[in-house]
């Protein structure tokens, strides 16, 4: 599996995200467009960065009832993303479903990857609000397991994870971590996090990062010096 950096692109606007993009002009990074883009700009967006030689990585983060997904992820697989998500909580058939509707005439897809337990979530609200007693890695890992069960690639996870998900699902199943920072950088509002070198070391495919180089003085001075910590 290569490993690469993906760069969050969490503008609200197609002026603001070309903008950013305009500055790379030796490179094509790996971007994830998330709600916030996709529902400002609409599916226009996405082919918009296509067509400009980036891959993209789809964070839309489907849960509904499986044939609903299945459609759903039959229009998402003719925008030619390369990379998209859902909820693992969405059961077992729901994943399976999603994959039928992704899956192309050709047989080919995006790879589909499953956010297990948002790391938004604590174990004492997944206790509370959802009724799950079981300890947070435990669901994690048993989420992790039902998304390769159902045939997807991989899992949204924290690097703090990736080693564990690897040992239980195997070194192929693929895992994007975000909650990356540089040594010398901000946190700011992500509680566990880890550098881009750490993240190798844990065994990380993809590593989502996105302010330590949307915000930075120098974005594509960041994204070099995150690829080269990450990936040499
Ligand atoms: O700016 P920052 O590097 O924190 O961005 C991380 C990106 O990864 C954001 O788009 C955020 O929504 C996303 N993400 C996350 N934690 C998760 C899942 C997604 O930070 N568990």
């Amino acid at each position: 599996m290569g490993k690469d950096v993906i760069i969050a692109c969490d503008f609200n606007s197609k002026a603001e995200v070309m903008s950013f993009l305009d500055k790379f002009t030796q490179e094509k990074p790996y971007v994830k467009i998330g709600m916030e883009l996709f529902y400002a700009e609409g599916p226009e967006i996405v082919r918009e960065i296509k067509a400009r030689g980036h891959k993209i990585f789809l964070d839309l983060k489907l849960c509904d009832i499986p044939n609903t997904v299945k459609k759903a992820m039959k229009v998402l697989s003719l925008l030619d993303v390369d990379m998209c998500n859902l909820h693992a909580f969405g059961t077992k058939a729901m994943m399976e479903a999603a994959i039928e509707g992704l899956t192309r005439e050709d047989g080919s897809r995006p790879l589909l990857i499953a956010v297990t337990q948002l790391t938004s979530t604590s174990e004492e609200r997944m206790k509370a609000d959802l009724l799950i007693n079981e300890p947070l890695d435990k669901v994690v890992m048993h989420y992790a397991k039902n998304a390769m069960e159902s045939g997807l690639d991989g899992v949204v996870c924290s690097p703090l994870e990736a080693g564990k998900v690897h040992e239980i699902c195997g070194k192929n199943f693929v895992t994007v971590t975000p909650g990356v920072r540089f040594a010398d950088g901000e946190v700011g509002d992500q509680v566990r996090v880890t550098t881009p070198e750490k993240a190798k070391e844990i065994g990380s495919d993809y590593i989502v990062v996105g302010r330590p180089i949307t915000q930075a003085e120098d974005p594509v001075a960041a994204y070099r010096r995150c690829m080269k910590e990450f990936t040499e």
